[in-house]
């Protein structure tokens, strides 16, 4: 009893230091404002947060529910700045974050308060090296700028579902997209990344430099510094840069036909042929219906043939559109994921990794979504999304590559709800929690596993890591960040009994 209660008092005493720190900074920030100014060189930016040019200047948040709040807001100009910035932060006890494009939207992020936002917009440069097939990006480039000028250069490397999100967060975290069924995740292609770890040190680092944080990096890699820039090597353009999207909707009565047709594709999807689904309720159709995209990195006949199954089903409404591959996050799905451009969402996410398909599960998930969104407009908002990509690419490179541990996972699921209001989302929050339950129960894992970039911060280290690359990851933690500066984006702990 006596260790449990000096424990408490312990603990008691942390919370209250941590408040008290937290405190301290919201009340020091012009201080730390005038500090940082006269470290940097003198084309960084450093603004309170209270001035109105925070909104205007400064990268915005996709999701503003659970979010970090800061004080203080620097543009570091060089890599150097953003040494200086780390340091800085580290000696005075000041949390920061670093931003590139602001659509980590783990709520593990609400738990820094009051820090210092390390926004990267100086880092948005790409440049493409056509004969050496090798692009070089900086730390805030965005997805669709990365996708538009790879298209344009005749080259390809796989992109994600969203235009907006920064390429390196994406990356770090390992980054995958429809193409992933011929490359693999996006970290996969990494040649080497530019860090300020969080020991304040510049590092290049690669497969022969710093080889052991060049495997965390692809995965994990927020956890270990920031990025200023990363170097990829990118592909010819398949198919001369053309892509199929075959969208489809069908009703929520042809659920287990739909289950049982995608069971098939699983685990021998055609490398080239990626597609993403979403199940919800639709109003004017009076209850639920499954939208399938496909995406084909081919001729329209060869991908007409390969989705014959589909298209016998009869859907409600069918699209084909022949597009540049720069194109398919627009268009497929009908355009549905341009949704996530827009700021300042109360995001409630949800996210669980299926290992196969259980048909008998999926058709009750879908009853009870249909029950339960029958009876309350309220929930309506929720959406499932399901990421299938072809085995293939993960499959090019061994499981003990990288840190990214979901080569065998064949599909991302992912509940995600965009609240009316800040009111509504605790109700959402309750039923995408369930669903999310629901899925895993048939997920074919005993333990929940879910991709580190779709988590809700209630998963644990495991789950997001694996298990089997947590003690690596920790013992990189040590040596690269031992102050655990980067402890907020569903992080790897440093403590070896946190998980
Ligand atoms: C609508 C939507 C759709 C998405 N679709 C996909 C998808 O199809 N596939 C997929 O893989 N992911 C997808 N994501 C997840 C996305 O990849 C992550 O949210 C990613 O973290 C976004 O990076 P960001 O720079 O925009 O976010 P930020 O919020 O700026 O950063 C997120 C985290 O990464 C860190 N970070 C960002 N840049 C750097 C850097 N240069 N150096 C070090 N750390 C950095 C931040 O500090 C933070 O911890 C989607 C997200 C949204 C909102
Ligand atoms: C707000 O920021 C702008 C741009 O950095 C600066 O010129 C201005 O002085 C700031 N205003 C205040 C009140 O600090
Ligand atoms: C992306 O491209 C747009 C349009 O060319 C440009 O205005 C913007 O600065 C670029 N931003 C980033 C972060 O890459
Ligand atoms: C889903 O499919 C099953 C099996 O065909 C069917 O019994 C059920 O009614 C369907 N669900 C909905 C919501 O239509
Ligand atoms: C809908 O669900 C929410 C949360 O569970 C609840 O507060 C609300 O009363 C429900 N509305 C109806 C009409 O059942």
């Amino acid at each position: 009893m006596a260790s449990f209660w000096s424990l408490l008092t312990l603990y008691a005493g942390l919370v209250f230091l941590q408040l008290a720190q937290a405190q301290a900074t919201c009340n020091l920030s012009p201080r730390i404002a005038e500090q940082l100014r006269s470290l940097l060189s003198p084309r960084s930016e450093v603004v309170l947060t209270s001035n109105a040019s925070f909104a205007t200047d400064f990268v915005q948040r996709f999701s503003v529910n659970r979010a970090p709040s800061f004080v203080v807001a620097v543009k570091p100009a060089s890599a150097a700045d953003v040494g200086r910035v780390v340091r800085y932060a580290s000696q005075n006890n000041v949390p920061f974050l670093a931003t590139g494009g602001g659509h980590g939207y783990t709520w593990s992020l609400s738990r820094l308060q009051c820090g210092i936002d390390l926004d990267l917009s100086s880092f948005d440069s790409i440049a493409i090296d056509n004969a050496a097939n090798t692009m070089t990006i900086g730390g805030s480039a965005l997805s669709d700028n990365v996708t538009r000028a790879l298209y344009a250069a005749g080259k390809e490397l796989p992109v994600g579902m969203c235009t907006c999100v920064g390429f390196t967060g994406f990356t770090l975290g390992g980054g995958i997209g429809p193409y992933s069924g011929l490359y693999g995740a996006a970290s996969d292609s990494l040649i080497s990344a530019e860090l300020v770890t969080g020991t304040g040190q510049l590092l290049t680092v690669s497969k022969t430099q710093h080889p052991d944080l060049f495997w965390g990096l692809k995965g994990a890699g927020f956890n270990y510094g920031v990025a200023t820039a990363l170097t990829f090597r990118v592909y010819p353009a398949t198919n001369g840069g053309q892509a199929v999207v075959t969208n489809m909707i069908f009703p929520g009565a042809l659920n287990g036909t739909v289950w049982q047709v995608l069971s098939a594709f699983f685990g021998n999807q055609p490398k080239e042929l990626g597609l993403a689904l979403s199940v919800g309720y639709q109003e004017q159709r009076g209850g639920m219906v499954i939208i399938v995209g496909f995406v084909y990195a081919g001729p329209e006949a060869e991908s007409t043939a390969l989705l014959k199954p589909f298209l016998d089903l009869n859907p409600l409404n069918l699209q084909i559109l022949n597009t540049p591959w720069e194109d398919v996050p627009e268009v497929i799905v009908y355009g549905a994921t341009r949704a996530g451009c827009q700021k300042g969402a109360q995001f409630v996410p949800y996210s669980v990794n299926l290992y196969k398909v259980d048909v008998p599960n999926l058709i009750n998930v879908v009853g009870y979504m249909q029950t339960t969104l029958a009876a309350n407009a309220t929930l309506r908002s929720a959406i499932v999304t399901w990421a299938q990509y072809a085995p293939y690419g993960f499959q090019r490179y061994a499981d003990d590559s990288s840190a990214f541990p979901y080569r065998a996972a064949t599909a991302f699921v992912q509940i995600n709800a965009f609240s009316p209001s800040a009111e509504q989302v605790p109700a959402l929050d309750g039923f995408a929690r369930e669903l999310r339950d629901r899925f895993q129960r048939g997920s074919g894992s005993r333990s929940l596993e879910t991709y580190v970039h779709f988590g809700h911060g209630d998963e644990t280290p495991a789950a997001w890591y694996s298990a089997r690359k947590l003690p690596r990851l920790q013992e990189l933690k040590r040596v690269y960040d031992p102050k655990s500066l980067f402890s907020w984006y569903n992080a790897v702990p440093v403590r070896r009994d946190y998980w």
